[in-house]
């Protein structure tokens, strides 16, 4: 099957203007799926809707900030009746480069709303009408930070914690309705927001990080074959989280095999 059949025809990315974002955009128009691009700068979402649309698709933009609480409440108003069947939760990074106690609680509220309510709300909205139609899409795009706590990185780690084991659990709950859920676990890549924040804290720019074409490319190639890619790292390596995606998967299966899981309501 096509990306288009199976995850069309309408893909929604969340901080797509750049970065591994814009590259999911373009190669996902290069497959014919229509885009709705998410981020808060108008001027970058316009100049990657201009070459998105010059492909022959359409492409929707709206600036939304994902650390607002209403932020899923704008998408879904911008979304409107629109087929989504591929959500790529994509903008979360942490640019607050600071301690947990030298920065207001502001600033952490705010990285906690983008990466765990808007992602879960997102996840929610557009999950009912792929559930419903048995098809669709769900990319949430991780850190390596998410396998546990890490010295000037708490809240992201955290974070990005809630938004593994939920999407693990999501992978289990929609793949029976022909939905596909991949957490999409990074290590260092290539983008502006990450060269930014090593220019801000004086770090100088590492070799081999990964590109965003090759991030985006290998996401989707990885989606059908959730719950879990480790950037960089096959199925059975361990590598950087506590047990390899193979091993994570087996227990999520095992578990839901004992008890069809634990949910009240049993899906039909
Ligand atoms: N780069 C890395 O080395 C690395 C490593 C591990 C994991 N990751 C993960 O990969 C994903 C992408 O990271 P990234 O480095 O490209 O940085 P990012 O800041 O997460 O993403 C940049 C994109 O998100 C938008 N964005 C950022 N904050 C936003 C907000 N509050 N509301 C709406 N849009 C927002 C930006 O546009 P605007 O500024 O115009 O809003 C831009 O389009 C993140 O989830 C990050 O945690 C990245």
């Amino acid at each position: 099957m096509t990306l288009l059949a199976k995850y069309g025809p309408w893909a929604l990315i969340t901080g797509a203007s750049e970065g591994t974002g814009s590259a999911f955009a373009r190669q996902l128009a290069d497959a014919g799926l229509n885009l709705i691009l998410i981020a808060r700068r108008e001027g970058p979402l316009a100049g990657l809707a201009a070459d998105i649309r010059a492909k022959g698709v359409e492409c929707v933009t709206a600036s939304v900030d994902l650390s607002a609480l209403d932020a899923s409440v704008k998408i879904a108003e911008v979304a409107g009746d629109r087929e989504i069947g591929l959500f790529i939760a994509n903008a979360g990074a942490d640019t607050n480069g600071s301690l947990f106690l030298d920065k207001d609680i502001a600033d952490w509220d705010q990285l906690t709303t983008m990466n765990v309510f808007t992602t879960m709300r997102n996840c929610h909205h557009f999950g009912q009408g792929m559930r419903a139609r048995k098809r669709g899409g769900i990319i949430i795009v991780g850190s390596g930070a998410c396998y546990g706590g890490l010295h000037g990185l708490a809240v992201y780690c955290a974070a990005k914690a809630f938004a593994l084991t939920f999407g693990e659990a999501l992978w289990s709950e929609l793949g029976d309705h022909g939905v596909d859920v991949l957490n999409l676990i990074l290590g260092r890549t290539d983008t502006p927001a990450h060269r930014l924040i090593l220019e801000q804290s004086g770090q100088p720019v590492p070799e081999g990080m990964a590109q965003p074409e090759d991030v985006a490319r290998v996401g989707l190639e990885r989606l059908p074959h959730g719950p879990i890619h480790n950037w960089g790292e096959d199925e059975n390596t361990i590598g950087m989280s506590a047990a390899s995606p193979a091993q994570r998967r087996g227990k999520i299966l095992a578990i839901k095999a004992m008890s069809q899981g634990y949910s009240v309501k049993q899906d039909a």
